[in-house]
């Protein structure tokens, strides 16, 4: 047993590589604006919590520079390697089931990560505890029972295979702990836990290609667990996946909630 068994979307397969690439196309602008505006620059000391793969983590090291820096920590960091040099440390840790590592950081992040960790109360208040007084917190989550649909607009039976399919997929992720209601939280988890000016918005993809992407990938990661747990069978699969393929159906993804505020 390793410590990603617990994980639905192990990050050694191949297509964990296609849905980090998805999360940076969809996400990075919005995740970006947001670090902007929490002030990042040169010497600051950040921690990036579940960091998955590259861009966030590089994107950081460029901002903090030398004099910076950046912990990347996540239950697997095998997609790190290419950005894991100075201001970047990588390294192993459980953010439920581990102390921070280290403390006194002027910013902690986490994109996508705290939905998938049964012990996100905890996870959350070691975060906290690691910024120094003053230091920026941003959490950003899905909360795709906000809107749980892959084709909104379902007008035919491709768009209502793909609804069926998103459901299986949010069935197996409930089945392993994920959180499906947790971005609506973060405001109110921000405040009660003491933070101080905490604000929230959402980023919320309607069509994209990188849309399209993450629905090819995600249904091929988790199709012999939607199989064997009889949510779906390999020929409707089949099916979704050359209707995902010909590129005419609207995909869209959870939206993603974003929430920050400063530790007092
Ligand atoms: C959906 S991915 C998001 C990756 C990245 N943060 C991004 O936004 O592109 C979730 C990441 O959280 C990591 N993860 C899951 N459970 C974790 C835990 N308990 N502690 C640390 N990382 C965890 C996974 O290995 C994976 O890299």
């Amino acid at each position: 047993m390793t410590r990603s068994d617990g994980y639905l979307l192990d990050n050694r397969q191949k297509e964990a590589g296609e849905r980090f690439d998805a999360f940076t196309a969809l996400f990075d602008p919005t995740t970006f604006r947001h670090l902007e505006g929490l002030g990042i620059g040169p010497g600051w000391r950040c921690w990036e919590v579940g960091a998955g793969g590259t861009s966030v983590v590089s994107w950081l090291a460029e901002k903090v520079g030398p004099a910076g820096q950046v912990v990347a920590t996540d239950i697997d960091t095998s997609r790190l390697t290419p950005a894991a040099r100075p201001p970047v440390e990588a390294r192993v840790h459980d953010v439920g089931a581990e102390e921070p590592p280290g403390e006194g950081f002027d910013l902690v992040h986490a994109r996508l990560v705290l939905v998938h960790v049964p012990e996100r109360e905890r996870a959350l208040r070691s975060m906290i505890k690691a910024l120094r007084p003053g230091g920026r917190l941003l959490v950003e989550d899905a909360d795709p029972a906000l809107q749980p649909l892959t084709c909104p607009d379902e007008y035919g039976p491709e768009q209502r295979l793909a609804n069926r399919l998103r459901q299986g997929f949010r069935a197996l992720l409930a089945d392993r702990g994920a959180a499906l209601s947790y971005g609506r939280t973060l405001p109110r988890l921000l405040r009660q836990a003491g933070l101080h000016d905490v604000e929230a918005d959402a980023y919320f993809p309607v069509t994209s290609p990188a849309c399209t992407a993450l629905e090819a990938a995600t249904v091929r990661q988790i199709r012999h667990r939607l199989v064997s747990a009889g949510l779906a069978t390999d020929a409707e699969i089949d099916r979704h996946l050359a209707n995902v393929e010909s590129g005419t159906m609207d995909l869209t993804t959870a939206p993603m909630i974003s929430a920050w505020g400063r530790k007092g």
